[in-house]
């Protein structure tokens, strides 16, 4: 079997191009333009291409953009001085503190102090407590990337089993309360794999949906697929040069139905879906 291969550059530029339209009538009926802000601590490269990324999506939308640049050695009170400013601020619609943050400062009490209903990325635990309960305010935006994968490319989730390699906040624990969830490609049985789990590939073998979240280039070797399966890698490491997902890419495409690629698969959802968020909050705050 030779996968598919999911474009999701393509579905981002889709649902980009239906946020815009939906932020230009929501200006007509308001006159708010939805605006983002992003918080961004010391010159860590790979976060500085993020946010630029960020910066653009913003603007090719139609939203306002703002970067609140602070050099690596601002301290824990002078960063949550510029969030209790931003939540005050009512011209501020979304706040995203860009991630990790430079050694010596705890990120937590930094997420924690965001307005949950400035929370775009869907970290306040206010917010990650409504996902649970499945009445979700914001969706977060890496795992609502990889539903809206799923819903594109019409698999179907209910009933299915979903593997989740990782558990991290940002994507393996939110996208299993997701998935699990009742509604549009959810209603799934979840199960989240991690680094104590045992025979983690006998276990990745029993997915219909096997989603790689790991942070190790290649983690997900062809033997851990069942054919057939639908394979969505979240992983985007850089081996010398190259950028490489957390999937041996070219043999499980072998075995796979469908798959993502790295780059242009997960990747340009998660900007999707922080846009739809914006929106969203600007939304809230009208
Ligand atoms: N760093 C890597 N991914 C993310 C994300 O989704 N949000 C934020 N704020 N920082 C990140």
């Amino acid at each position: 079997m030779t996968a598919k291969i999911i474009d999701g550059r393509l579905i981002a530029e889709t649902l980009r191009a239906e946020i815009a339209r939906e932020a230009t009538d929501f200006r007509n009926q308001t006159g708010i333009v939805p605006h983002l802000t992003a918080v961004l601590v010391g010159d860590d490269p790979a976060s500085a291409v993020y946010v630029k990324n960020k910066h653009l999506a913003c603007e090719k939308a139609g939203f306002k953009s703002t970067l609140v640049r602070l050099p690596a050695e601002t301290t824990q009170q002078e960063l949550l001085h510029v969030v209790e400013r931003l939540n005050a601020d009512p011209t501020v619609h979304g706040i995203l503190v860009q991630l990790p943050l430079p050694k010596g400062l705890a990120a937590q009490p930094i997420l924690d102090a965001v307005s949950p209903l400035k929370d775009v990325d869907c970290f306040h635990p206010e917010n990650v407590g409504l996902l649970s309960q499945g009445r979700p305010r914001f969706l977060p935006c890496t795992p609502s990337g990889v539903q809206q994968i799923l819903i594109h490319e019409q698999v179907t989730v209910p009933g299915a089993h979903v593997v989740i390699v990782g558990r991290s906040d940002i994507v393996g624990r939110p996208l299993a309360l997701m998935l699990l969830q009742k509604g549009q490609a959810a209603d799934a049985t979840v199960t989240v794999c991690h680094s104590r789990t045992k025979d983690l590939a006998a276990v990745a073998r029993t997915a219909d949906i096997l989603v790689a979240a790991i942070g190790q280039p290649e983690f997900i070797t062809a033997d851990m697929v069942k054919p057939g399966a639908v394979v969505i890698d979240v992983g985007i490491n850089r081996v010398g040069e190259r950028l490489v997902g957390d999937v041996a890419f070219a043999a499980v495409s072998e075995v796979a139905s469908a798959i993502t690629p790295v780059p242009r698969g997960v990747g340009p959802m998660t900007i999707t879906m922080l846009l739809a968020n914006t929106l969203k909050a600007a939304k809230l705050a009208s």
